[in-house]
């Protein structure tokens, strides 16, 4: 598999559950920009088999390499991140739910669907993109919800990309993110603005923001629910001192980039 093959399979699965990032994407182009990505985040729990090492086979497969470790405590994750030689392809951000700080009941939960995989799932070399493989029932997805959106989340959706990421300094037209928000407010996105629309500064050489997650009807073994899915983010990195590009992750403010897509949080529409 190339990685424009790879890449391209991200993109399909992830726009079929989130086509605001489609739209925005379209809307990007038409204005003449070519648009990179500086991330693709994707999610999983660290049960065994399935955790983040798992879902980085298929990229280090085409080439990316592991870099730095995140520790997220706020909310129970660890993360790293890979980068690959061509600088025009996105970063690879993968993050793991750590089960075992989970209360006993979301444990024993996780552990009913973990059990449903088939023998081998994890060597699936399409696991990036391998959807859900386990029946859940709304009920459980509540009860996950309580107590982590990440948790919910990853057995709602199971394995996708959570989101894709904008490299806005690769943007021609935006002089900042702040021009961009306000182009895609213009446009009725709308933004999470959990902890300030713009998360991180210049000073942390990141700042992100990202839309409000879809909601989009998810088949639970007993219901079928509107719920939200996937955000589109965006990003803009600043020189490091020595003058180059910094390219890692700012855990103190990307706490409040995994909130994007709590339903708990009322959206907020910033052009209001
Ligand atoms: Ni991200």
């Amino acid at each position: 598999m190339t990685t424009s093959e790879l890449l391209d399979a991200l993109w399909r699965d992830y726009t079929a559950s989130t086509p605001q990032a489609e739209r925005i994407h379209q809307l990007l182009v038409d204005r003449g920009e070519i648009v990179h990505n500086d991330h693709v985040a994707l999610r999983t729990y660290d049960a065994p088999n399935i955790g983040i090492e798992a879902l980085a086979k298929p990229f280090e497969a085409c080439g990316w390499s592991p870099r730095e470790h995140y520790r997220f405590d706020e909310k129970h994750l660890r993360a790293r991140y890979w980068q690959h030689d061509d600088p025009d392809l996105p970063k690879i951000f993968i993050s793991e739910l750590c089960l075992a700080e989970m209360s006993p009941r979301t444990q024993a939960i996780v552990r009913g669907l973990v059990e449903q995989l088939p023998a081998d799932f994890a060597k699936r070399p399409d696991l990036p993109w391998a959807g859900r493989p386990w029946r859940v029932t709304y009920a459980a997805y509540q009860e996950l919800l309580a107590e982590s959106e990440y948790a919910a989340w990853f057995a709602a959706f199971g394995f996708r990309v959570n989101h894709f990421t904008v490299d806005v300094g690769a943007l021609a037209s935006f002089p900042d993110l702040q021009a961009l928000v306000a182009f895609l407010v213009e446009h009725a996105f709308v933004m999470n603005a959990s902890g300030g629309v713009i998360k991180g500064s210049q000073a942390e050489q990141l700042e992100q923001a990202s839309t409000m997650a879809d909601a989009i009807e998810v088949e639970f073994t007993d219901a079928k629910v509107k719920i939200p899915s996937c955000y589109y983010e965006f990003a803009l990195r600043y020189r490091l001192p020595n003058g180059d590009l910094f390219h890692g992750f700012v855990p103190a403010s990307a706490d409040k980039i995994f909130e994007s897509t709590d339903v708990r949080q009322p959206p907020v529409n910033v052009a209001k």
